[in-house]
């Protein structure tokens, strides 16, 4: 398994150019499974996930050309198989997404159980009961969701939580429903605000993407289509969070400031100075000491959940005690016990942690356990003193493009080890 070596203390300064979102492109490249037409996405992320994605769209019979690292054309035209197994889903959970397509345009799919992950038990029960609102029969046996419609007929549903998964697979489904759709207590991110842009440019009638209720007239048929997908704000708050930690001056540029308020209004708080410009961020760290602040994670508009264990390391440079409250995710702290061995001092309690800062942070080696807890320990690594080594990077690698050479031209000293296995 590859590693990352970092040797920390380097001051960062430069531009780093932002990739098309990962939670994005997962749905959208699922989308591509609702019409026999051709799909091009365009600023597709070089990640792991992709691969995967893309594994499964070919193991169910879909054909996918890739132009340039970032240009996909997909077609969904000739399916041999309705069935997401479970060796791709255990690998990737978003591979649950192919269920309302394949549902409202076959009649048929079977889809592994996700089961648990790392940072919770997400379960997928939101997804299930609403896509049985709009008449699928649903059968849970031998670790798979066996559904199947004689055709989806459009119907009321409230999400009984906000999901952004469940969200985007019944929005995908209600496409192909007869008749309309309306959805309550939908998630609002903006990756559902893009999905439901490139469904609306195949033909698909959607009104109210990006609030609580979205509304959808069902279609006969959706059309190929051209969509450029969203600039990552998670990957954008993880290059503003390294410049709060040791930029001098990070330009971060092909980005969407307007996705990240919370994030630009914690920056500021804890000192660091942040320019939101149109589609670019400039921010500067290190001017004044940083100060403690207190965060609290929450579907968005709030702090995204995927923000936390980037933020958490800069909390362990602030000046005082900072709380950080996780609401979304039963179990994300796995950060906490390596941050301690870089010398963090962090007390968990539940869905709840108290960082004592300032600590020193130490080189070390550490591991990662998850995509975004991986990225907390690169910023650690950064700012920590001499050399830290993070094992198992294979998670960073499923949602990060190339994060060491983004991060050795702004300045650190960033090396991957890569594994002969
Ligand atoms: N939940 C249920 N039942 C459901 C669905 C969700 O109880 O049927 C719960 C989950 O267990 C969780 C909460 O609702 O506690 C929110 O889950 P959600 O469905 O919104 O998450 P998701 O769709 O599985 C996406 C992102 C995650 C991100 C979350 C929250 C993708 C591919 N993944 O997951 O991204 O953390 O939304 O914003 O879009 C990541 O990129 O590292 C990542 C984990």
């Amino acid at each position: 398994m590859d590693k990352l070596r970092i040797e920390g203390g380097r001051r960062l300064k430069g531009r780093v150019t932002i990739g098309g979102a990962k939670n994005a492109a997962l749905p959208a490249m699922a989308a591509s499974l609702l019409t026999d037409e051709s799909l091009t996405l365009d600023g597709m992320p070089d990640v792991w996930d992709v691969g995967t994605m893309r594994r499964l769209l070919l193991h169910l019979g879909a054909s996918v050309s890739q132009h340039s690292l970032s240009d996909v054309t997909l077609s969904g035209a000739s399916l041999k198989s309705h069935e997401a197994p479970y060796k791709l889903v255990k690998t990737m959970r978003a591979s649950v997404l192919v269920l309302g397509p394949l549902l409202a345009r076959y009649g048929r799919a079977r889809v592994s159980l996700p089961g648990g992950c790392a940072i919770g038990a997400r379960p997928i029960d939101q997804h299930i009961r609403a896509l049985e609102q709009l008449g699928a029969k649903i059968e849970l046996a031998h670790g798979f969701v066996n559904a199947e419609t004689d055709g989806l007929k459009g119907a009321s549903i409230r999400f009984g939580r906000q999901t952004v998964g469940g969200t985007e697979n019944v929005m995908m489904a209600a496409c192909l429903a007869r008749g309309e759709t309306v959805l309550d207590n939908c998630a609002r991110e903006p990756e559902i605000v893009d999905l439901a842009a490139l469904l609306t440019s195949m033909g698909a009638h959607i009104e109210g993407a990006g609030t609580s209720r979205i509304r959808i007239h069902g279609v006969e048929r959706l059309t190929g289509a051209h969509h450029e997908i969203v600039a990552d704000r998670i990957e954008t708050a993880t290059y503003a969070v390294a410049g709060a930690l040791v930029g001098d001056e990070i330009e971060i540029d092909h980005c969407r400031p307007e996705h990240l308020e919370p994030l630009i209004d914690i920056l500021r708080k804890t000192g660091t100075e942040v320019v939101s410009l149109p589609q670019s961020l400039i921010v500067r760290g290190g001017t004044r000491p940083i100060e403690c602040v207190d965060i609290e994670t929450a579907p968005y508009p709030g702090l995204a959940t995927d923000m936390q264990a980037q933020l958490m390391v800069l909390l362990t440079q602030a000046v005082g005690t900072s709380k950080v409250h996780e609401t979304i995710f039963e179990n994300r702290f796995m950060h906490v016990a390596e941050l301690g061995r870089m010398g963090a001092s962090i007390e968990l309690d539940g869905s709840r942690a108290l960082v004592y800062g300032p600590s020193a942070l130490t080189g070390a080696e550490v591991m990662a356990t998850d995509l975004r807890a991986s990225a907390s320990l690169v910023l650690a690594g950064l700012v920590a003193t001499g050399r830290t080594t993070i094992d198992r990077i294979y998670h960073l690698d499923r949602g990060y493009e190339h994060i060491e050479e983004k991060l050795e031209a702004l300045g650190a000293s960033i090396e991957r080890l890569v594994a002969n296995d």
